[in-house]
């Protein structure tokens, strides 16, 4: 299997495609973003990268930062993260209310908006929210082994200016009691999560350590028990798409976590650590072409789980 045949093969089929999606525009410096990019990036068990398209460019991985903040937090506070919030599909869009009033502010994974700011004040657990970032930031850097992983902080506060829906998700657990930090900390700490900034070869590295159950590929050392390695996978392969996550699971069959800007990072247990971008998104708010490339990649490789 020539992996870096096949890439090249998927970005310039990409490349070709007229129907590209519709770019994020609810947060202004996501609307200024071209569609007409695309990038993949594919690190195997033995370290090669093999990239193609724009896979050097640095994008807002938004949603993706979930799986790192997940992983962060259940290694500050452990299993008592699930007294806090669930892990079963919501079927509903990233940003909905609707489940937490008769969940009672439990929201149903860590991967939809309201979980994602639960995982940030569990973050938070006695740092302030600059030091909180700060070590998330590190960690990120640390997965990547890059430290030109950045957070946009025009982005961070383009978040926060038109936040609205987050903020009422943030206030509406707090008043369940599911929130133990300042409604503003946990959102400021969520909202420069989705500011971090990488290419498509800088996420495809930190995402190693799920495909290697849980060790960081760099140093040896583990990042996570093969046991949450394992649980974060599948809870991208139920979750990680939001209400698109059994089409997802349907048409490409690998754990995945997408985010806004476009991004989508994959992880094939075992083989491999994937990260493709581009930045129209489909009606579910995954990106189009990222979907397309997997699905492809995933017939191309046999890669699907099943
Ligand atoms: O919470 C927001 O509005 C965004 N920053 C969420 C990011 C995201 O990627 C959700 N979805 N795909």
């Amino acid at each position: 299997m020539d992996l870096s045949k096949m890439v090249v093969e998927i970005a310039s089929e990409m490349a070709a495609e007229t129907d590209r999606g519709h770019v994020a525009d609810y947060i202004p410096a996501l609307a200024r973003v071209s569609p007409d990019q695309f990038g993949i990036a594919v690190v195997t068990a033995d370290g090669t990268v093999h990239a193609a398209g724009d896979a050097e460019t640095p994008f807002s991985i938004q949603s993706v930062s979930k799986v790192f903040a997940l992983t962060l937090a259940l290694d500050r506070i452990g299993e008592a993260l699930w007294h806090r919030v669930g892990r079963e599909p919501s079927g509903s869009a990233f940003n909905s209310i609707v489940q937490l009033e008769s969940e009672r502010g439990i929201p149903r994974n860590p991967f939809i908006n309201a979980g994602a700011i639960v995982v940030s004040d569990a973050l938070l657990a006695g740092h302030d929210a600059r030091e909180t970032i700060g070590d998330l930031l590190r960690f990120v850097r640390f997965l990547a082994e890059d430290d030109g992983v950045e957070i946009d902080s025009e982005v961070a506060h383009s978040e926060a200016g038109t936040g609205f829906r987050n903020f009422a998700l943030a206030n509406y657990m707090k008043a369940f009691g599911n929130l133990g930090n300042a409604v503003e900390d946990a959102c400021k700490v969520y909202f420069h999560q989705c500011a971090l900034t990488m290419s498509c070869c800088q996420l495809a590295k930190a995402g190693r350590y799920l495909m290697t159950e849980g060790i960081h590929p760099g140093s040896g050392t583990p990042v996570i028990t093969p046991e949450r390695a394992r649980r974060i996978s599948a809870l991208m392969l139920t979750c990680g798409h939001y209400d698109g996550s059994g089409e997802f699971a349907f048409r490409v069959g690998i754990p995945g976590k997408s985010g806004v800007g476009g991004g989508i990072l994959a992880i094939v247990p075992g083989k491999a650590s994937i990260a493709v971008w581009s930045p129209g998104l489909n009606e579910r708010g995954n990106s189009k072409l990222g979907s397309l490339a997997l699905e492809r990649l995933a017939e191309r490789t046999g890669w699907s789980v099943f």
